[in-house]
């Protein structure tokens, strides 16, 4: 039986309720939904993995409500790191931000993948912030979808992505930015971007010199091949090029530049009209969705501007279509189910 979907003061309480036996939840926060379990119940941990399918080498994201609660889960090196974080605190959080800092052992190996660091961040979503306060524990929380497969904006999508292996889902409505957070690692040298997202380079400047990678990393669980539709996908930066005849073509437009092509596409989603980044943020996995679903067999993205949060949109378009450039990906993520 398909996980209930539950809303207000009630389910808050049915999902704290939930949690505290062990159970896992999908929960909105304002970037992705997540799966939620308490980091310091191991096997509440390991049903998470299992219900995604995900490898337990791939480390879970811990949320806490405040400030305040950071050293549940994490023990400063230094007065230095410390002073960093409060700094980083002070301007990022609540909000999109994951922070890798030193874990404190009590912290389950499973939450980690056994690494000597965790990731943290303050969600600003008030359900999310109410179910934590009501727990009175940090819960890990990966996005609620199957690994490697399209993350979840609203609370039907996190039904029909994992409502055969949950107990519960909190409808939070549909995620403010729509992307997951940036990951920041601190390193001797500055801060590096592991993950980039709705906090950007720029805002992360002035916290000491920044470094990200261009292209594909593979920390862990950053792999290419990630976020995949089950549809081929393809970027393309023209709007003049031939459509290949023999597929059927859906069209995931940034804006409404692309007139050429618009025509000739059986389904087209336009991320925002015109042409903001932070608006085909938060509608870019919806859409992605819709024509993963639709009867298209290919899927053209126009590319979008890489600054700000667009860089962030271009990071999961590339791994969305790593499967199609290099023939296995996607049809590998099939199988995870
Ligand atoms: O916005 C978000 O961050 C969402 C919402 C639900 O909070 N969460 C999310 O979690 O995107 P997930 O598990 O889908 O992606 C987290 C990424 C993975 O690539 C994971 O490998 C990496 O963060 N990560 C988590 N803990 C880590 C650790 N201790 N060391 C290195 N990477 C870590
Ligand atoms: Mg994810």
């Amino acid at each position: 039986m398909s996980a209930r979907i539950v809303h207000g003061g009630e389910g808050i309480r049915d999902s704290v309720e939930l949690l505290r036996q062990g159970g896992v939840v999908g929960l909105p926060t304002e970037t992705v939904y997540g799966l939620a379990g308490n980091a310091f119940d191991p096997m509440a941990i390991a049903r998470i993995f299992e219900a995604k399918g995900r490898p337990l080498s791939d480390p879970l994201i811990v949320h806490i409500p405040e400030m305040g609660w950071l050293e549940r889960v994490v023990r400063f090196s230094s007065d230095e790191q410390r002073n960093l974080v409060e700094r980083l605190a002070a301007n990022f959080w609540p909000g999109p931000l994951t922070l890798l800092l030193p874990r404190r052992p009590e912290l389950p190996d499973l939450v980690t993948a056994g690494s000597e660091f965790v990731a943290v961040r303050v969600t600003s979503h008030p359900i999310f912030q109410e179910v934590l306060r009501g727990i009175v524990s940090p819960l890990a929380a990966p996005s609620a979808n199957r690994f490697g497969r399209i993350s979840p904006t609203s609370a039907i999508d996190v039904q029909l992505e994992l409502g055969e292996s949950i107990d519960l889902i909190l409808d939070g409505g549909s995620c403010k930015h729509g992307l997951e957070s940036t990951i920041v690692a601190l390193r001797e040298d500055g801060l590096e971007i592991l993950r980039p997202g709705p906090i950007t380079i720029d805002q992360l400047k002035e916290y000491g010199h920044v470094s990200s990678h261009d292209g594909m990393v593979n920390t862990p669980g950053s792999l290419p091949g990630h976020y995949a539709p089950k549809k081929r996908l393809r970027i393309i930066d023209s709007d003049i090029i031939p459509l290949p005849s023999e597929d059927r073509v859906g069209l995931m437009a940034f804006d409404t530049s692309f007139q050429e092509i618009n025509d000739q596409c059986a389904v087209v989603e336009v991320l925002s009209a015109s042409g903001e980044l932070k608006e085909a943020a938060a509608n870019f996995y919806g859409a992605l969705r819709r024509l993963d679903e639709s009867n298209v067999d290919l899927i053209l993205a126009q590319s979008v501007p890489e600054e700000g949060i667009g860089v962030a949109i271009m990071d999961r378009l590339r791994r969305a279509s790593y499967g199609s450039l290099h023939g296995t990906g996607h049809q590998d993520f099939n199988s995870h189910a």
